[in-house]
């Protein structure tokens, strides 16, 4: 029997990265998960890997940005399983300028994927976790524990030249999961934000070699230039940026029963920064 045996969750931007690590390490611990991206082929990919494992996942596929797309996903997990008990925010990209030349649309667009799709996401699973709970309680007289985790950055708190949008979002984002925490804990949900240092994914991957994310008609290039990465890492206590393994196994935690009694926090993941 997994930690999370049959539990459902939806993971945002689970095609690729932390995300994709994550819903294959909930799947692997007995959940039910909906695998959720802008690009359908690595969503598919990841989908097809939970199922070859023995587990149970679909996709639905989308731009978290979208209004109409929080509801839509959540309909479609509870229309295909029955329910929802976890919800993982964790889509998203950078669009880095120095403050002085960022634009409107670059500010926009990142507070746009990094907080205001959390927002309407959590809010459009509140029709399903709250309700769900509700009847619980009602019936037995106590709710089912139910996660929300939102995938924060020390970019928020250490700052990081370059990122005033994503500082803000990811910064932006901990204050919302602490509201969710104080509504809705009297419906047994727990939300609690995770802040990750350097995690090796496309995000962070060399940006010579040209990722690129389409953003309303406008090609945004990913990565990092490598410059400097050998001083990063010996700011680093591991002296290392961690997998996307290490990063799905503390979400994990705060999606498992061992954490029933955390929330409201924010959990530091950065190799010990
Ligand atoms: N990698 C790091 O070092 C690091 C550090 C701190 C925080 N994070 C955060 O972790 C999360 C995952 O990032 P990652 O490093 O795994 O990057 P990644 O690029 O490997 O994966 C992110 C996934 O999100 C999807 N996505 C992006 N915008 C989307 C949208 N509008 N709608 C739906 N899907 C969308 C992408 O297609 C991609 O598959 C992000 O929120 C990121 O800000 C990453």
């Amino acid at each position: 029997m997994g930690l999370i045996e049959g539990k459902v969750a939806i993971v945002t931007g689970s095609g690729r990265g932390i995300g994709a690590a994550t819903a294959k390490l909930l799947a692997q611990h007995g959940a039910r998960l909906v695998v959720s991206d802008l690009d359908e082929t690595p969503a598919g990919e990841t989908a097809a890997a939970i199922r070859a494992g023995g587990g149970e996942a679909v996709t639905f596929c989308g731009d978290v940005t979208q209004p109409d797309f929080p509801a839509a996903i959540v309909q479609k997990a509870a229309g295909t399983y029955g329910g929802l008990d976890i919800l993982v925010n964790n889509a998203g990209f950078t669009w880095d300028s120095m403050l002085h030349t960022m634009t409107d649309k670059q500010w926009e667009v990142i507070i746009g994927v990094h907080l205001t799709a959390p927002f309407r996401m959590a809010r459009a699973a509140a029709n399903v976790m709250r309700e769900q709970a509700k009847a619980e309680i009602a019936a037995a007289g106590q709710a089912q524990p139910r996660k929300i985790v939102n995938i924060s950055s020390i970019s928020a708190f250490y700052g990081n030249a370059g990122q005033a949008n994503y500082a803000a979002a990811k910064a932006g984002v901990v204050g919302l999961t602490r509201v969710i925490a104080r509504e809705w804990g009297r419906f047994n949900i727990q939300a609690n934000a995770v802040s990750f240092g350097w995690i090796e994914t496309r995000l962070t991957a060399d940006k010579a070699q040209g990722e690129a994310i389409e953003v309303a008609g406008e090609k945004v290039a990913l990565g990092i230039p490598q410059s400097g990465l050998e001083v990063r890492k010996q700011i680093i206590a591991l002296g290392r940026p961690g997998t996307p393994e290490e990063a799905a196994g503390p979400i994990l935690f705060l999606c498992s029963p061992l954490a029933n009694y955390v929330t409201g926090h924010l959990l530091k993941v950065d190799g010990g920064r």
